[in-house]
C-alpha cells in the first residue's frame, strides 16, 4: 500500500468568487461591460447570494474543512468612502454559516470586479488607488475579523493586469497589440476590442501593475492597524514557464516566470504572511508533445502544480492553493486532474514546501468570466434553468482523498 499521507491540520475544500456565483450585482464594471455588450451578462448566476446555506451544507457533506469566498465591493462600498452596513450583515452571515459547519473560511477581498465609481474615475490606474484600496480592506476586516483569520488582499493582479490593459478581454478592455503574438490563455477571444495603437496600453499595463503590488502593500499595513493577528496573503496565478534542453529556451522560460511571477512576488513577498497559490498552466518552450486538453483547450497537466509551488516557497512563506482546477463539462476527467494534482502538492511538501491547504476551483459551475456561463468547474454542477445542484461523481473522488487526509493507493 502506498500512501501519500498530508500534515495533520492540512485544510481541504474548494474556493468561489462572488461576482461568478452571487448574483444580482449591478454596480460594478463587469455588469457595465455587459450592459455594453461587451461580455456576457451574469444575471443571478448561482443565486449563491441567496442559497448560500444549502451550499456551504453541500461542501460540509463532501468532507471539506475549509472554503474560500470573496466578498464584493460593489456591494459593501457602493459609493466612495460609503460603506453599506446591509452587505457587510450579509458576509457575516455567511462566515457564521461557515463557522456552524466547522469549514474555516479563506476570505478575498477582491477577485476581479470594481465598483462602477472607481472604475469610472481611473479604477488601478488612479494615483491614489493603493490608498483607496487600503480604505476598503481594512474596513471589511475591521467588520469580519472576529469570524475570519485569514484574508487574502486580492486575486490574480497578473492576470487581472494583462486581460484588461495587454490583451483587452476584460474591463477596461485597452489591448497592446503586440500581446496576441504570445498569448497562450483563453480568456475570451471574441470579446477582444480593437488594440490602442502605439506603447500607451503597455504604460499603462506597468503603471497598474504597480498601483495593485502597492494596494497590496498599503492593504496588508492597513489591515494590520485594525487587526494585527489576522493573517494577510496575496493569491497569486502562476504559470510554469517551462523548456526542453535548448539553453535558448531555457533562457525565455526564465524571462517569462521572472515577467509573469517574479516581478510581482519580489515587490510584495515581504509584505504577505502567506500566499495562495492559483494554478492552471503548464507551457513547455520546444515542448512536441500532444497534450491533452481541458475544456478550456489548456493543456492537461495538474501534476506541474509541484513546479508551481517550487516556484513560490521561494519566498519562505506558508502556502495554500487557493486554486486549481479545470473546465470538464462531463465530469469524464476531473477525478484524474484532482488526484494527480494533489499528487503534485504532496510532492511538494515532501520537496519542503510549507503548504497548508488546498482549495479546488470550484465549489459550483459559474460565471467564467468573458466566456459566460458554458464552462463547467465545479464540484457541483448547476442547472441554469433550475438553480438546481447536482453532486459530480469526481466530487466522491475528492471526498475519499479529504477523508483519508491524502491518498492511498
Ligand atoms: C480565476 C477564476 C477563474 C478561474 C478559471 C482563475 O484565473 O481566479 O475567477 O474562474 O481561474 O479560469
Amino acid at each position: 500500500m502506498l500512501e501519500k499521507k498530508f500534515p495533520e491540520g492540512f485544510y481541504w475544500g474548494a474556493a468561489t468568487a462572488s461576482y461568478q456565483v452571487e448574483g444580482g450585482i449591478e454596480n460594478c464594471d463587469w455588469a457595465e461591460a455587459a450592459r455594453a455588450k461587451r461580455v456576457p451578462p451574469c444575471g443571478i448566476a448561482c443565486d449563491h447570494y441567496h442559497r448560500f446555506e444549502a451550499d456551504f451544507d453541500i461542501a460540509k457533506e463532501l468532507g471539506h474543512t475549509a472554503h474560500r469566498l470573496s466578498v464584493e465591493w460593489a456591494r459593501i462600498e457602493p459609493e466612495e468612502g460609503q460603506f453599506n452596513m446591509e452587505a457587510v450583515a450579509h458576509y457575516r452571515e455567511a462566515l457564521l454559516a461557515l463557522k456552524a459547519r466547522n469549514i474555516k473560511p479563506f476570505v478575498t477581498l477582491w477577485h476581479f470586479t470594481l465598483p462602477l465609481w472607481f472604475s469610472e474615475s481611473g479604477g488601478f490606474e488612479r494615483q491614489d488607488s493603493p490608498e483607496v484600496f487600503a480604505r476598503y480592506a481594512a474596513f471589511v476586516v475591521k467588520e469580519l475579523c472576529d469570524l475570519c483569520d485569514h484574508f487574502s488582499t486580492m486575486n490574480e493582479p497578473n492576470v487581472y493586469g494583462s486581460n484588461g490593459w495587454l490583451r483587452g478581454s476584460w474591463p477596461p478592455f485597452k489591448r497592446f497589440a503586440v500581446t496576441d503574438l504570445v498569448s497562450i490563455t483563453n480568456s475570451g477571444r471574441i470579446y477582444e476590442a480593437q488594440a490602442t495603437q502605439g506603447l500607451r496600453p503597455l504604460f499603462l499595463y506597468l503603471q497598474v501593475m504597480k498601483n495593485l503590488a502597492n494596494a497590496h502593500n498599503a492593504a496588508y499595513h492597513a489591515i494590520k492597524q485594525v487587526s494585527p493577528k489576522t493573517e494577510v496573503s496575496v493569491v497569486k496565478h502562476v504559470i510554469v514557464f517551462a523548456a526542453n534542453s535548448n539553453p535558448f529556451n531555457k533562457l525565455k522560460a526564465a524571462v517569462a516566470n521572472y515577467l509573469w511571477t517574479s516581478i510581482f512576488m519580489n515587490r510584495t513577498h515581504h509584505h504577505c504572511d502567506s500566499i495562495g497559490l492559483n494554478y492552471y498552466f503548464y507551457t513547455q518552450f520546444g515542448d512536441m508533445r500532444q497534450w491533452k486538453k481541458t475544456d478550456m483547450d489548456w493543456n492537461f497537466a495538474p501534476e506541474h502544480i509541484y513546479d508551481a509551488l517550487m516556484m513560490l516557497a521561494h519566498y519562505k512563506k506558508p502556502l495554500f492553493v487557493s486554486e486549481g482546477g479545470l473546465a470538464d463539462h462531463d465530469d469524464s476527467d476531473r477525478a484524474e486532474y484532482i488526484t494527480k494534482q494533489v499528487t503534485g502538492v504532496w510532492r511538494a511538501i515532501q520537496a519542503g514546501a510549507d503548504v497548508r491547504g488546498h482549495l479546488y476551483w470550484s465549489l459550483l459551475d459559474n460565471y467564467e468570466w468573458a466566456l459566460g456561463f458554458e464552462k463547467r468547474f465545479g464540484l457541483v454542477e448547476v442547472n441554469y434553468d433550475t438553480l438546481e445542484r447536482t453532486i459530480r461523481p469526481s466530487a466522491q473522488v475528492y471526498k475519499e482523498i479529504i477523508t483519508q487526509n491524502g491518498i492511498v493507493e
